[in-house]
């Protein structure tokens, strides 16, 4: 109930304030404004639907908890607590494509089924938490090991652990404050942070990433939304190859060949599909629609 007013009083905030020029110039169709009514009912239907299904977004989540992954494959049969991982604690020093496509973690959670024998011979997690990366002035705790002291179980609890850590919340906060602002997700808006010079995003592994092929960027382009007096959708080919290359997106989630060539509808994002896969989860949230649906109407 609580996701569905929470949709409803956007899709009723944003119909009304984009048909706002249209009262002024005296211009607003009685017909149009029942298209646009009836168009935001059925994608309001829709999306309860998709969200019944899901079952697992009952309530927006706080911002230290946006990104949040529970990593719960082998944990809890072998006696140990399952893993939560951060994406903000990451993306503030790596671009998606580092883990996505160098380590390969899949882009749904569980998807990757990370062992612990994996992560201690230096994959997945390991990658990094080995013992050995320097970060800042001092080096990453290891993951996963089959012997360990009663003091060396504390750092097993650094990953697998289900209770919230008010010391990672405070650590959120004080992050937090030093970036630009933005009302959704993490409350933290990491395209204008990045655009600003406020993180260094490593793109690199050593050991793990091949040198990567330059890529000519392609053209910042925009999608039509089909429907009368929605904004069109402004796309930013430059601004999403800065964390996510080429490789994330192209061919899985967007075959790409040609512009069109794939067919995607609101429902479809909203059921975690196409910009789905990463907006509501890690990238700003679908509540958030003048972010994407961002060209004057005309
Ligand atoms: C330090 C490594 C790392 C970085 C950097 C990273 N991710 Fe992830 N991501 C992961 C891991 C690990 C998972 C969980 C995979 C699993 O459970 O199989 C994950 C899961 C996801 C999921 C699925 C979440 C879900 O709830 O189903 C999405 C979407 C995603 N990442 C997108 C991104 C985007 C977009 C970025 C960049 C802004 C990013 N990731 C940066 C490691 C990373
Ligand atoms: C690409 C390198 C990289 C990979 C891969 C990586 N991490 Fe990290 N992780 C880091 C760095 C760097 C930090 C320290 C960030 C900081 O303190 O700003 C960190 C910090 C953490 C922390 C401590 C957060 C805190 O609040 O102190 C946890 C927990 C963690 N990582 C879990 C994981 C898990 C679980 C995985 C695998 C699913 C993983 N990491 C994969 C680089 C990585
Ligand atoms: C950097 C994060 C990290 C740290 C630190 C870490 N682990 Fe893990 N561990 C993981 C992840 C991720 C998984 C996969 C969880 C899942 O799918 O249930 C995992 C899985 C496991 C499993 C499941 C069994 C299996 O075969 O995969 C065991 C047991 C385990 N770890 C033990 C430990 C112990 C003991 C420590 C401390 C000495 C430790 N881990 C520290 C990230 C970590
Ligand atoms: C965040 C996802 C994303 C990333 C990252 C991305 N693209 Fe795309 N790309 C798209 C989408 C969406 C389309 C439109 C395709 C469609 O609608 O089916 C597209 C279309 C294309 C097209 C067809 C263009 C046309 O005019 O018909 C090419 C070529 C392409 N991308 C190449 C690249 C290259 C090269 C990179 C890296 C420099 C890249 N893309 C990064 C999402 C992405
Ligand atoms: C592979 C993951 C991924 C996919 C797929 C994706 N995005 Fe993004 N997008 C991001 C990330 C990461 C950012 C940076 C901002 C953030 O994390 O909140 C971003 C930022 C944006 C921005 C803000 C940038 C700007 O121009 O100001 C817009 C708008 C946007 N995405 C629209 C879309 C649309 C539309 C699609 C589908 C055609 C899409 N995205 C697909 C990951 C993705
Ligand atoms: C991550 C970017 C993104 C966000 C956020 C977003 N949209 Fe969309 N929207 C799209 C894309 C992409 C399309 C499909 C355009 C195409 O294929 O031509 C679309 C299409 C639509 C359409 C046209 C009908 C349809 O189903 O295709 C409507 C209406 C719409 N969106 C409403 C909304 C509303 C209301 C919100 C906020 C609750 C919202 N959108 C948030 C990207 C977004």
């Amino acid at each position: 109930m609580q996701v569905e007013n929470y949709v409803i009083s956007w899709y009723t905030l944003y119909c009304v304030h984009w048909r706002v020029p249209d009262y002024r110039s005296g211009n607003l169709g009685e017909g149009k404004m029942k298209k646009l009514f009836l168009v935001c009912t059925i994608l309001l239907a829709g999306s309860s639907l998709v969200w019944a299904a899901g079952g697992s977004k009952k309530k927006k989540p706080l911002p230290y908890e946006f990104g949040s992954v529970t990593i719960s494959n082998y944990s809890q049969q072998a006696g140990i607590p399952p893993v939560v991982f951060d994406h903000w604690v990451h993306r503030k020093n790596y671009t998606c494509r580092v883990c996505h496509v160098d380590i390969g973690f899949g882009m749904t959670a569980n998807s990757t089924k990370i062992r612990a024998a994996d992560n201690a011979k230096g994959y997945f997690c390991g990658s990094c938490h080995n013992g050995r990366t320097v970060f800042g002035k001092s080096k990453l705790f290891e993951s996963c090991a089959t012997s360990y002291t009663r003091e060396e179980y504390n750092r097993c609890l650094k990953c697998h652990s289900l209770e919230r850590d008010p010391a990672k919340e405070e650590a959120f906060f004080k992050f937090m404050d030093t970036m630009p602002k933005e009302t959704f997700g993490n409350g933290i808006n990491w395209e204008k942070a990045e655009d600003m010079g406020a993180l260094k995003l490593t793109d690199h592994l050593d050991g793990v990433s091949v040198k990567k092929l330059a890529m000519k960027t392609q053209a910042d382009f925009s999608l039509k939304a089909k429907v009368d007096g929605m904004p069109d959708i402004i796309f930013s080919h430059t601004k999403h190859t800065v964390w996510n290359g080429c490789e994330l997106c192209h061919p899985d989630i967007f075959v790409g060949i040609k512009k069109g060539a794939t067919k995607y509808s609101m429902i479809e994002l909203f059921d975690g599909k196409y910009c789905g896969v990463c907006h509501d989860k890690v990238a700003f949230p679908q509540t958030d629609c003048k972010r994407c649906h961002a060209k004057q109407v005309q």
